[in-house]
């Protein structure tokens, strides 16, 4: 697998001012430590947050559920199950629902410039750790005895078929494509497409990304770019949207 700071595109300077940080949180004792984590936000981090603010009330009046396809280490999600905890606490339809193989990309194409398979893999396992780590964070926000997450595991251009296959009913109200290269982010879009309604939300990570070339490729054969208005925040800079509209 490639440096992460190479995937993430980051400069030099940006990864030692990172690492400075990162040297200083075992400065805080444990029980401190969640409390305090906004000390290690950068404006960047913290942007990308505030995002997906904008995205959930977007969604608060629209049913449906939220996926996330590339989930790596699982921030997103919970950001979405804290969302959920404070603006509906009381939405137990509001199913949160993340796909990844957690081993990297698998295969990946010509369109796929920097990528390589294996990149963004995590450590053996960690999707077990992610389900402990989400369901004791579904227990700070109400309806707790309900489980409202679920991570799939494999390669989304099997799993993500079958998911739907066995769950007909479902309607999705947000969907966040982070799977940075074509084949699977094609797969995905041509699979979700049917379960999207008037006003879905499709949150893109890498469009117009001269790095990850293949979401873009992948988003115009599914559904035309000229036929989108593709929309940014002004607190951000990569990752962009789409309202859907007359859809079919
Ligand atoms: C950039 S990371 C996602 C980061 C995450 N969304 C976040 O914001 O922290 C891209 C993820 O897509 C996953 N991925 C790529 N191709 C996949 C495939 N065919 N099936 C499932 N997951 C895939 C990778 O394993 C990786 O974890």
């Amino acid at each position: 697998m490639k440096n992460i700071s190479d995937l993430r595109g980051t400069t030099q300077e940006e990864n030692s001012n990172e690492e400075k940080l990162v040297k200083k949180i075992d400065l805080l004792p444990n029980e401190e430590l969640l409390y305090n984590l906004p000390l290690f936000l950068s404006p960047k981090l913290l942007s990308r947050i505030l995002f997906f603010n904008e995205m959930y009330k977007k969604i608060i009046n629209h049913h449906g559920v939220i996926m996330e396809f590339g989930v790596r280490w699982g921030p997103i999600l919970n950001l979405f199950q804290s969302l959920r905890g404070i603006y509906e606490p009381f939405n137990r339809h509001r199913k949160i629902i993340g796909f990844d193989t957690f081993e990297g990309f698998t295969e990946v194409t010509d369109y796929d410039k920097i990528s390589k398979k294996g990149d963004f893999a995590v450590t053996e396992g960690y999707e077990e750790h992610l389900e402990e780590i989400l369901s004791t964070q579904e227990k700070f926000s109400p309806l707790d005895h309900i489980k409202k997450f679920e991570i799939i595991k494999g390669d989304i251009i099997e799993t993500l078929p079958k998911y739907l296959e066995e769950n007909k009913h479902t309607i999705v109200s947000l969907v966040f494509f982070d799977l940075d290269i074509y084949k699977p982010t094609l797969e995905s879009l041509k699979n979700i497409k049917p379960y999207l309604t008037e006003g879905s939300i499709m949150i893109f990570d890498e469009l117009c990304d001269d790095k990850f070339p293949g979401e873009t490729m992948a988003l115009d054969e599914v559904f035309g770019l000229n036929n989108l208005e593709i929309k940014r925040l002004p607190i951000t800079s990569r990752i962009s949207y789409v309202e859907v509209k007359n859809v079919k």
